[in-house]
Parts: structure tokens; sequence; C-alpha cells
């Protein structure tokens, strides 16, 4: 048994919108290449490893393919929504999500990086109602959920969101949960100041969504902690579902978390967090694993301790939490409240999460992630606004979590952060008064008690578990190991320029050049089964955010995006890259004549498919 789910949890997840989209994406990239014959082979599946050591992005693992219901599924829709569906259907390019076809597209999407920090054009593309598989566990879709009674207030704070992928987070709420279940959906604008949008989502939500979805609005910007207490004390539903405003919800996902509520009001469950890739939406399932942190205060995805999978049912029951993530959580209303619902001195984002982990384990509740219940959540690369006024809200809060919670392990924390030691912190009186009131555990006892894989500096662990860590990472190389599916030249059509890369192989941030063609190092590229092209089997290529930069060499990092690559044929054809929606190309002053020998050492650079200077390629295999 232990041996079939290894593989199980070592592996990648595999998601029918992904392939969908791919293999959209390819059939229609024929057009640009109108002179080769286009041929219809199946698309390989694009998979997702990431290593499973703790990272701040869920680690994604498993090539377990969720039983997808398409039809079942579709009949939920709402009907007055159809409309846009059909259009989306109907015209081919819709299906081309990511490709930029003219330089209004490129605004839309260069814009959307720089204020968003994900693909907004394929947000603007992609539909409200769209598929996503059901990455549950197949027991989870054995469950039945009788008798459920508290119904839920979902709080969604935004500030200055994209609107369509609000409105997206929305509508999978209003599709996904049933309706006695959901009392209210409050969006709780956090004073946005982009251009309009509360003007925009008023009208959107006015004319689109049912009554019990409100838009609120902060009378000034209070950051994301404040702005959810705003949120928390407007709503009247029995139980509250914090979510991020670029979210879309699973099957399911709201009885799972309400059924154990209802079990003990003590209980503060958050769902699987499941990946919505923040170039391509493709949208991935993670695996289960928890929250903890480090010692900085940071926090971190662990795996779950050894032989913690080992029957089907332990792919269902709740897993125990040090921590959270902070973006999705479900918790009773009132039990919100009555454990003092955030810590209201901590400025804008950072830390709150931690904080209120240690609250809700110390003083008696306990966290939970309950495995049936998934949300997908886009995660970028970086957080796209700051404060206010610039100050380290991550510094400041974590500090006064830590005078609050920490005892006399904050000299762990001050040992990791010595510059913390002279910062200022605010008043945390209100906030220690109210954990003597609460008469919390110690941090001692969540240590023992909660979360015991954390080292304690000093207290070395003892070698027997550090051999066992050791040969867990090795057993986890094993699935990490690469696919090549062949190597090539990549040689500029009817020349004998071929891409390489302008330093040594092993440098990353290369940019790449046209060189004479020759076998060498700089210009072996290794296609993975996952569409990277990596050089000399070391750095993968990978396409700028703007077409203002170059293409580099990147470490390869598993997740697609960026460095997922596709070419429909080997000879003669363009290569398109996934996220960026354009294709690889040569700087233009070279384009009036491929064959021109002058072309040696042109930058290779991104541009839009159509244009002249997007190149067509001959991939030649080095056997
Ligand atoms: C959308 O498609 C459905 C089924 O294909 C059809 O019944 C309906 O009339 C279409 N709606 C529009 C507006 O074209
Ligand atoms: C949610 O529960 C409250 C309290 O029982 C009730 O007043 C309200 O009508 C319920 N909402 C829905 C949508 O059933
Ligand atoms: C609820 O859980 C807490 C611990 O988290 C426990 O102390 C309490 O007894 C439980 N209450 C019920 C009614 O089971
Ligand atoms: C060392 O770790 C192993 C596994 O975690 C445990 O079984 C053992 O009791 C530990 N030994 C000591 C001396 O703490």
């Amino acid at each position: 048994m232990r041996a079939s789910y290894k593989p199980f949890f070592l592996g990648i997840i595999f998601t029918s919108i992904t392939w969908c989209v791919v293999l959209y994406l390819y059939v229609s990239l024929s057009p640009i290449n109108s002179s080769t014959t286009m041929k219809h082979h199946s698309v390989p599946f694009i998979v997702t490893v990431k290593e499973g050591k703790p990272s701040t992005v869920p680690i994604v693992i498993n090539n377990y393919l969720g039983e997808f219901d398409q039809d079942a599924h579709s009949k939920k829709l709402v009907p007055h929504f159809k409309a846009k569906m059909n259009k989306s259907a109907s015209n081919n390019l819709e299906a081309n999500l990511g490709l930029v076809r003219n330089s209004e597209d490129q605004k839309i999407r260069e814009d959307g990086y720089s204020k968003h920090a994900f693909n907004v054009l394929v947000s603007s593309r992609l539909d409200y109602h769209r598929e996503i598989p059901d990455s549950r566990h197949k027991m989870c879709q054995t469950l039945k959920y009788s008798k459920l009674y508290l119904n839920t207030s979902v709080i969604i704070c935004f500030y200055n969101e994209d609107p369509n992928t609000l409105f997206r987070t929305v509508h999978s709420v209003l599709d996904q949960t049933p309706a006695e279940l959901l009392h209210e959906v409050l969006l709780v604008d956090d004073s946005s100041d982009g251009e309009n949008i509360h003007n925009e989502v008023e009208e959107f939500v006015g004319k689109n969504f049912p009554p019990k979805v409100q838009l609120l609005k902060t009378a000034k910007r209070e950051g994301l902690i404040r702005a959810r207490i705003f949120g928390a004390k407007k709503a009247t539903g029995q139980v509250l579902i914090f979510l991020d405003s670029h979210c879309e919800v699973n099957r399911e996902w709201v009885q799972p978390l309400i059924a154990r509520i209802q079990e003990n009001r003590t209980f503060v469950v958050t769902p699987i967090i499941d990946i919505i890739n923040s170039d391509t939406f493709q949208y991935t399932s993670s695996p289960l694993v928890r929250g903890g942190f480090n010692w900085g205060l940071h926090f971190k995805w662990d795996s779950l301790p050894d032989d913690s999978l080992k029957t089907n049912e332990d792919f269902v029951k709740p897993i125990l939490s040090p921590t959270m993530a902070g973006g999705l959580f479900a918790i009773e209303r009132e039990y919100f409240f009555d454990i003092g619902e955030y810590d209201a001195g901590m400025n804008v984002w950072g830390g709150e999460n931690l904080e209120i982990s240690f609250r809700i384990w110390m003083c008696g509740g306990r966290l939970e992630i309950i495995p049936c219940s998934r949300v997908g959540h886009v995660f970028r690369r970086r957080r796209p606004y700051g404060s206010p006024n610039g100050e380290d809200t991550m510094t400041y809060n974590s500090l006064r979590a830590a005078h609050v919670w920490l005892d006399d392990y904050i000299e762990h924390f001050f040992h990791v952060r010595p510059d913390a030691r002279r910062v200022s912190y605010g008043d945390v009186g209100p906030r220690q008064r109210l954990r003597r009131l609460m008469k919390c555990q110690s941090f001692d006892w969540y240590l023992k008690n909660v979360y015991p894989e954390l080292t304690v500096p000093g207290k070395e662990t003892n070698q027997t578990s550090k051999k066992e860590t050791n040969s867990k990472l090795q057993s986890r190389r094993k699935y990490h190991r690469k696919n090549y599916v062949s190597t090539y030249q990549i040689k500029l059509s009817g020349s004998h320029l071929c891409v390489e890369s302008d330093k040594e192989v092993t440098s990353k941030g290369s940019t790449l050049l046209l060189g004479v063609c020759s076998k060498t190092k700089k210009q072996l590229w290794s296609v993975t089964d996952k569409g990277e092209m990596v050089l000399a089997q070391m750095l993968c290529m990978e396409s700028p955010e703007s077409s203002k930069q170059k293409p580099r060499l990147s470490k390869c990092h598993e997740m697609g995006g960026l460095q997922e690559w596709k070419h429909h044929d080997d000879i003669d054809t363009p290569v398109y890259n996934i996220a960026a929606g354009l294709c690889l190309g040569i700087s233009s002053s070279g384009i009036q004549d491929f064959a021109n020998p002058n072309l040696e050492n042109t930058p290779v650079i991104m541009t839009v498919c159509t244009d002249t200077s997007a190149a067509k390629w001959d991939f030649v295999k080095i056997p």
C-alpha cells in the first residue's frame, strides 16, 4: 500500500485545462506558418514538478489525473452566462489565450504584469466560468455531506485587483457553492486607487451578481489585515471564509470546511491551495503539504510527517497544520472575534498568518488543512504593491507577533534577524493582555505539541532523523530528473546560423544570439517533455515578462510558464512561448534577409508571432 502511494506523493499532477489550452494554442499556431503542412499530432501532457523541499510556492507533485466529469459539471453553470461562453467557443482566436496579436495586446499584457504581476491578457480572455480539473483525491468524491446547517460569509478583500480576475473569483464561488450554504459574498475594496476600479466593480456587481454579493469600501487604505477585520464585522453568516481576490474554488470546496467546523467551533480550517500559473492561468493541483515557519518568522510549506499517507482515508482526513499560509481559511464567525480577530496594530500585509496560527493553537483551538477542499490561487513571483509609505511591514508585523507569542524563543528570531532588535513595533500591550486573559499556552508548549519538527538551534536533531531526511531527499531527487525528448541545434531557417548563449552554458542570465552552427555545447538544446529547452542540459531558456527584454538562460524552475516553449514542426517553424504569447525572433535590424550571412551575432529576442521579425527555425536533431 505504502509503495503505491509514494509515487503519488512525490510525482506530478496534471490538469485537463492545461492541455485544452495548449491543444488550442498548438492547433491555432498553424496560420502563422502557412507554408508547412500542419501535423495535428497529440500534444504531450504538460506536467509540473517541484522538488518536495520547503518553498514559498506550494510544491506540485505526482501525475495523478483527477477524474474529470466535464458534462456533469457544465450542467451546473448559470444559464444566463452561457452567452459569454458561446462567444469564446465560436471565436477561434479566443482560444489562443496568451497569444499577443498586436501592440494593443502587448500593452495590456505588459501593463498587467507591472500592475498585477500576472498575465492579465490571458485572464481577460479566459471565461468567467471556465472548467478547472477536479483535483481532489478520488476518495473525496465518495463523501456525502448531510446536515450542514452553518452558512458562510465569503470575504474577499482587494486592492487594485484586475477586475476580470476578481469577477472570475466571485463567479467560481457562486457556481461551486450550494445557495443555502452561501449567506453572502462580501467584496471589500481596500480603497483601490487604480483607474476607476471601484466604479467598474460596482457596475459589474449590480448588473451580473445576485444581491447576496455586496461591495463594501474602506474609508481609507487599511491594508489586508484591517480590511479583513472590516469585512468580518459586516458579515452576518455563521462561518467566515476569507479568500484572496485571484482564486477559483473547486468542486464541493465549502462542504468539508463547514462539516469540520460543525464538529467543533474551535477548529479553524483551510483548503489545499492549488496553483493557478500566473503566466498561463493553467490550473495545477498541489500535493498534501502543511504550513510551517522558520526562525526568521517566514511561512514555509513542510512535507507531511513520515507514514502519514498510508491508506486512502489518509488522503481525506484533516491534517494538523502548525501554521497557515494566510490567504484562505474558514473560521466560525463568533470564534474569530472570541479569539481576538487579527492584531489590528499590524500594517498592510505580512506576519499576520503566523500570529493568528500561534494564537489559535496556543489559546485552545486547532488549525487544520482539509484535503477534500481545494481552491486554486494565482501565485505571483512578486507582490505588485507595497505599503503606502514604503515601510517594511513584514518585519514590523513579525516583531509584533514575536513580542506577544514567542516568550524566550524570541532570541532565536533575533539571532536570524539581528537588525530587527532596534526596529520599533508599536504598542503590543493590548495583545499581551489578550493572551493573559485567554490563559493561552506557552510557546514552549506549542513547539513540543504542535510543531516538534522545528529545529531549535542548540538542540540538534539526533543522527537517526538526520539520516532519514537525507534518504528522503534522495528519493525525491529521483522523481526530479528531467525527461529529455531530444537534443537539437536551433537553426535559423535558410541560414547556417544557430541559437547559442553569449556566455558559458553555466552562466545564468546569458542572453542568446546567432552563431555559425557548430556542435558545441553552447548550441545544444535539449527539449524536455514539459516543453523546456535546456542548454547543455544545464539551464533553461526563459522568456522575459516584457518584450523589451531578451530571452535568457535561467535555472529551470519546473513550473512551465515562461520556460515552456512550443514548436509544431521540426522544419521552418515558429517557436512560441506559452506564457509570453510571443515567438522567438531576431533583432529587427537583420530581418530583410534571413539568409544574410551578416546576421552572425544578431541578438535573439521575443516578437509578436505575426511580425516579420518572428523568425522560422529548423530543429536539427543531434543523434
Ligand atoms: C449558446 O450555445 C447554446 C448551445 O450550443 C445554444 O443553445 C444557445 O442558443 C447559444 N447562445 C447564443 C447566444 O448563441
Ligand atoms: C444563514 O444563517 C442565518 C442564521 O441562521 C440566517 O438568518 C440566514 O437566513 C441564513 N442565510 C441563508 C442564505 O440561508
Ligand atoms: C473542541 O476542541 C477543543 C480542542 O481544540 C477541545 O478542547 C474541546 O473539548 C472540543 N469540544 C468539543 C465539543 O468537542
Ligand atoms: C532520535 O530520533 C528518532 C527518530 O525521530 C527517535 O525514534 C529517537 O527516539 C531519537 N533518539 C533520541 C536519543 O532522541
